[in-house]
């Protein structure tokens, strides 16, 4: 082994003090940098490739990663065979001239640059993201190096992931939700130009929602000295807690690549964490330190306990955060007493228990779970990875009561947990939407035999100190959960979540009734019944010892803005161009309004809350417009409907351009539909909230009935039209919208009074608007950081002289922007809409438009829009 270097810096000095042993300053324990910047990326493989580069090919090779995570008796570690596959391929040797290629920064998703393409099924999001690509980066990697191991971390990269280095095979992860670590150091050149090669494969039919195509999320390099923390090498957990202590328990994995013995030391310390993830003052606890002997190449797992007095717990409220920092020592040959790493384990002190009768408990007391689903796509920016624009999805959705996320139906990026422990969202953190048995042609099913352990695991590892993550989940309606055969898989899944983590229960999202009768209920731990909301007092009748929870709930479908008349009860109906009515009363077969779901919770109060689906709209599955269909749609505009009907009679199919979901209770572009506040009231029962529904520019309707919803958080109302009582209303029971359904439209002011417990409460007022006139701007932040990675969201309204949003308004708007930024993207939430997101203009609709900026550098940014016959308007953005 190579001798390691030691130099002294302050950071090291300062780190040293911590200890109570004293120890001599090394190299730096521990390093991890973003690899994000500079990669060169170029679609589709060299000439002559064919076939060599397929995963069947190279699947011996990529079988030998991860063999951390096989342990299940009798599974077999695969051996990497000799020899170096795809050896002269040219895009992974060193020397490639790669100038030509596009150069781009990570996160990056090639899907969402488009173009869209009507011809793609619905389930696409229509995006081209199907098909190869490759990533280069240059890496230089200083002689100083030597002696270090050096590691590729990615957080997840879709998908069939195979890495060389040097025109050196590394290995690779086809999951492509999966985070993964490969070790570079065997084949590292130090005080040389490295080039990393990754090649990407992402099959058609391999999902039945937008996955995006791309290094999607964050990628790290690691480098630690021989002896480290191992890959997710610490499990922290509380198994006692009390209002004065907690017993914090740490385990540790150390692992020694070198080539002699090593004697270590751990030691820790307990830091409590600054909402910004600062550590606060002194270590508030320690950790006894614990000593033990490695074998060269060998592995070793060490136990600490820590008492922690007057613990302040994690909770939704107040999500206080500790970390643990490890701190390890070697002696013995070759570097006696030093420093050789500092690993951070942030974690929280909470219990969590399910409970027959109250439901979920956090820190013994009850807590409903108010839960939406979420796929990963980011709307206008696909699914690459942004911190900030995550954060502004999960603030919309804090705003809405919402506290627990599903992360559907994969594992999310790291971020996600990373906010959720910071916010205060608890989550159900899930596996897998198949197993063996397929969905899409080529989905998971194809990996489950030889990757489903160590995916399971990896999960597991990765996410299981976090004290947001309540739940884990191995899978969503899964086809096997009808037969034995299946649930032995279950079983089998079910049993290796625990193996790596008994703290907290298994779960599965069930769709078929008999789940909750046939066996599969008993394979898992807590049982989560989707779309089922008249099921749950017939399964806690035959399971009187399982806890139940709603993990798909809903379904609800809706576009922001569109109300079609007349209304009708049957949830089939309420469509029209190609839209969803927004009076959240429609809803495909399988699905309900979100009234169905309360009056579920209501009626059987032991089940433990629900996951809406979705918070969001989501890329891809536009459910009821999935398909170009032979069903005859309608169209509120007479020529649209003719040139649809000649289209259906002509070729028997419609061409539907629906390239995002309907489901969300928020559009794609992040703007709220009228259901955010039927769940605000029901979840935010304290805020004085009331919300009419539809709009009120209605001029080809005078004297029509049309009917007035009010979601509130009161118990009653009264709604006036003109100054007009249309009476007073009080919510029955199992009743959660009030309605007022025979009111006859006139233009003017609908004003609603809403009461509870008897005294007023709150109102909403909504207005009969002018012609538009002008545009409005409103940025989510006008002050952003000029890191290339922070974002401000600036909505657009087209509004009428008195500022109040047009109803309708469909203008075409244009954007210009000076300064030091960009913008990155553009949307307004229309589903239908094929237009480029990296445009600069776009279509609003109903009345708004989304423009996401990003600061290149520190400066002053300035967005203008304008548009033809209203006036325009500008706003600044502060880059610092
Ligand atoms: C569920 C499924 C989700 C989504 C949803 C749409 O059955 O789990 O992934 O497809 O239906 O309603």
């Amino acid at each position: 082994m190579r001798k390691p270097l030691y130099i002294s810096t302050s950071l090291l000095l300062a780190a040293t003090c911590l200890f109570t042993i004293s120890v001599r300053s090394a190299v730096l324990p521990r390093e991890r940098i973003s690899l994000d910047a500079d990669w060169r990326f170029q679609k589709g493989d060299p000439a002559g490739s064919d076939g060599q580069l397929a995963y069947e090919k190279l699947k011996p090779w990529v079988m030998a990663t991860g063999n951390e995570f096989v342990m299940n008796a009798g599974a077999a570690k695969p051996a990497r065979p000799d020899g170096n596959p795809a050896a002269n391929v040219s895009y992974a040797q060193r020397d490639f001239d790669d100038h030509g290629w596009r150069q781009l920064n990570l996160p990056h998703d090639w899907g969402i640059e488009g173009p869209f393409d009507q011809a793609l099924p619905g389930e696409t999001g229509k995006l081209p993201w199907s098909g190869v690509a490759w990533y280069r980066k240059h890496l230089n990697l200083p002689a100083s190096d030597n002696g270090k191991q050096i590691y590729l971390d990615i957080d997840g990269a879709m998908a069939y992931a195979t890495v060389w280095l040097n025109g050196k095979f590394v290995g690779g992860w086809p999951y492509g939700y999966a985070s993964f670590e490969l070790d570079l150091t065997p084949y590292v050149e130090f005080g040389a130009d490295n080039v990393i090669a990754i090649r990407l494969d992402n099959p058609p039919e391999s999902s039945r929602w937008y996955p995006g195509g791309g290094i999607y999320r964050n990628v790290w390099l690691v480098k630690t000295n021989a002896i480290h923390v191992a890959h997710w090498g610490t499990n922290v957990s509380t198994p006692e807690i009390s209002a004065t202590a907690a017993t914090v328990d740490l385990k540790t994995t150390i692992e020694n690549n070198s080539s002699s013995a090593a004697s270590v030391t751990l030691h820790s310390e307990v830091y409590e964490l600054t909402p910004d993830g600062k550590r606060a003052g002194q270590p508030v606890a320690s950790f006894q330190t614990a000593a033990t002997n490695i074998a060269p190449g060998g592995r070793t797992s060490l136990g600490a306990i820590a008492r922690l007095t007057n613990p302040k717990f994690w909770s939704v409220q107040k999500p206080v955060l500790y970390a643990a920092v490890t701190t390890v020592t070697a002696s013995g040959h070759p570097i006696d007493g030093f420093l050789v790493d500092e690993y951070q384990t942030v974690f929280g002190v909470r219990t969590i228990k399910f409970d027959i009768e109250k439901g979920f408990l956090l820190n013994g007391e009850p807590v409903k779970i108010q839960g939406v689903c979420d796929h990963h796509d980011l709307g206008a920016l696909g699914s690459a990875l942004n911190r900030r624009a995550l954060e502004r999805q999960l603030e919309i959705l804090k705003e809405m009561g919402v506290n627990a996320l599903r992360t559907s139906h994969n594992p999310p990026a790291p971020e996600l947990l990373e906010l959720a422990d910071r916010m205060g969202f608890l989550v159900m953190d899930e596996a897998f939407d198949a197993w063996r048995r397929a969905k899409k042609r080529n989905d998971y099913h194809l990996l489950f035999d030889d990757w489903s352990e160590k995916d399971v695991r990896a999960m597991v590892r990765r996410d299981r100190n976090h004290p947001a993550v309540i739940l884990w989940s191995i899978g969503n309606e899964i086809g096997e959960q009808r037969d034995a055969a299946g649930h032995q898989v279950a079983t089998t899944l079910a049993n290796i979540v625990r193996a790596e983590d008994a703290t907290r229960p298994v779960t599965a999202g069930a769709n078929v009734n008999e789940s909750g009768y046939n066996g599969f209920q008993k394979t898992i731990d807590v049982f989560g019944y989707n779309y089922k909301p008249t099921e749950y007092g017939l399964f806690r009748s035959i399971n009187a010892n399982i806890p139940l929870f709603a993990s798909e709930t809903a379904s609800t479908i809706s576009s922001r803005g569109e109300y079609f008349f007349p209304v009708s009860e049957d949830k089939s109906r309420g469509r029209a161009d190609f839209q969803v009515s927004s009076y959240d009363l429609y809803a495909p077969p399988w699905a309900t309004p979100p009234d169905a779901e309360f009056h579920g919770q209501d009626e059987f109060p032991f089940t433990a809350g629900e996951f809406v689906w979705t918070g969001f709209d989501y890329l891809g599955e536009p459910t009821p417009y999935d398909r170009d269909s032979g069903v005859p749609l309608l169209f509120t505009d007479a020529s649209t409907q003719a040139r649809m009907n000649t289209e259906l009679k002509d070729s028997g199919r419609l061409n539907v351009p629906s390239r995002s979901s309907y489901f969300g209770i928020v559009d794609l572009a992040g703007f709220k539909k009228d259901r955010f506040y039927i769940y605000q009231a029901r979840w935010r029962p304290d805020l004085p909230m009331a919300h009419i529904l539809p709009h009120w520019n209605w001029p080809e309707r005078v004297g029509q009935i049309t009917p007035v919803h009010v979601y509130t958080s009161g118990d009653e109302a009264e709604l006036f039209l003109n100054g007009r009582s249309l009476g007073r209303k009080k919510r029955a029971q199992y009743e959660y919208r009030l309605r007022w359904d025979e009111v006859k439209y006139e233009p003017g002011e609908l004003k609603v009074v809403a009461y509870k417990n008897g005294k007023h409460w709150a109102e909403d007022v909504m207005k009969t608007t002018g012609a538009a006139t002008q545009l409005l701007m409103k940025a989510d932040r006008d002050a952003i950081k000029a890191d290339g990675q922070d974002l401000s969201f600036i909505s657009v309204t087209v509004s009428d002289k008195d500022r109040l949003l047009v109803p309708r308004s469909k203008n075409r708007v244009s954007f210009e922007i000076s300064g030091p930024g960009e913008i990155v993207a553009v949307d307004n939430g229309d589903a239908t809409d094929l237009e480029s997101f990296q445009s600069t203009e776009r279509k609003a609709y109903n009345g708004l438009i989304l423009v996401i900026v990003r600061a290149k550098a520190a400066g002053q940014i300035t967005l203008r829009a304008t548009a033809e016959s209203l006036a325009g308007s500008q706003i600044l953005i502060r880059a610092r």
